[in-house]
């Protein structure tokens, strides 16, 4: 496997497969060996988490290691992550620096690193996350960066097989109104991951919420490969007919990136329309709902159709600690 794990796309199918079958086997034996015994892990979080913080340091624990949480801004001193930058700024320490000290004490660094939604043509090149993968001489797993959250999407195809079994299904990926523009890095890995593992993807999003041209074209060619394939749709009340998976995600808009307040005058008229609601769920193939939460109850998805037996928000969240087992035993020797 790579050294780094930083977005699903640098694993091979049997790679990912391989993933998968040790989570598994780890879910289902519970406590088992304690391959990071005597090990250190840092987990370096640039933005606020739930699941990836406690999953990881529950993950790290039930393995024998240690993590080192780092919050930069906050517990740590602020990062500046752009080379040859004149530091009489805000930032007080380089990541050049912070990992290379880091890498002294741990045996791998985990990393969130958020879009701040301000200048796509930067931000779609993951700078922040990269100057980490950079400088890292341990293995660095993204856990959740501008572009990608490979940890997220795994923990999906993961609960995707629990209840569907190996076959390939029809998967609804579908934007969801917000009160305001979200990072692509969720809806991007799971558009990757669904083609890798060959599934039928149909992603339904409103004009102007077109996902990177860049990210899609591997998304198309994963799908030829895999067996699999790609639609998209800009009708949210077609989009649902005959699917398995509904897998809602809102996203911000590369149109109006950076500029927040037109974007949300835009999508004003969207909120009604674009919502998982239960009758949108009928017309489906009694599909599973899925999202990554956290999610905004009644503006993403409706209350009945989140608390339905058809829902599996919480084993996604389950299965982060599973997939991440796997991921962190294959990469830290
Ligand atoms: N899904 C997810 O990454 O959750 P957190 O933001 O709470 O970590």
């Amino acid at each position: 496997m790579n050294r780094n794990f930083l977005t699903t796309a640098d694993l091979s199918r049997s790679e990912l497969e391989s993933v998968l079958a040790n989570a598994v086997e780890i879910k289902n034996a519970g406590a088992g060996t304690k391959p990071l015994a005597g090990r250190s892990v840092a987990l370096v979080f640039l933005n606020p988490s739930l699941r990836t913080r406690a999953s990881m340091q529950v993950g790290i624990y039930e393995l024998g290691g240690n993590p080192v949480i780092l919050e930069p801004g906050s517990t740590s001193w602020t990062l500046e992550h752009r080379e040859g930058a004149v530091m009489d700024g805000d930032k007080t320490e380089h990541i050049k620096e912070f990992v290379r000290v880091l890498e002294r004490y741990v045996s791998a660094i985990g990393v969130r690193t958020f879009a701040e939604l301000k200048d796509w043509k930067t931000e779609r090149t993951d700078p922040v996350l990269n100057a980490f993968a950079r400088y890292s001489n341990v293995p660095v797993i993204n856990l959740e960066s501008a572009m990608h959250h490979p940890c997220q999407a795994m923990a999906d195809m993961m609960t995707i097989r629990e209840k569907f079994g190996n076959e390939k299904k029809k998967i609804l990926l579908t934007w969801a109104w917000h009160p305001k523009p979200l990072p692509m890095a969720v809806p991007n890995s799971f558009a990757l991951a669904a083609a890798q593992f060959g599934h039928d993807l149909r992603v339904a999003h409103p004009a102007a919420y077109e996902l990177d041209p860049h990210l899609l074209r591997k998304v198309e060619a994963f799908a030829r490969k895999a067996g699999g394939s790609v639609e998209f749709t800009h009708n949210v009340n077609e989009a649902f007919y005959d699917v398995d998976v509904v897998y809602a995600k809102s996203w911000g808009s590369k149109k109006f990136y950076g500029a927040v307040e037109t974007e949300i005058a835009f999508r004003a008229d969207m909120r009604n329309s674009w919502i998982v609601d239960s009758e949108k769920m009928n017309k489906t193939n009694n599909a599973v709902f899925m999202h990554c939460l956290p999610v905004r109850r009644n503006v993403i998805v409706t209350d009945d159709v989140i608390d339905s037996p058809n829902s599996v928000v919480i084993d996604e969240a389950e299965n982060r600690l599973h997939v991440q087992k796997a991921i962190l035993t294959e990469l830290v020797k």
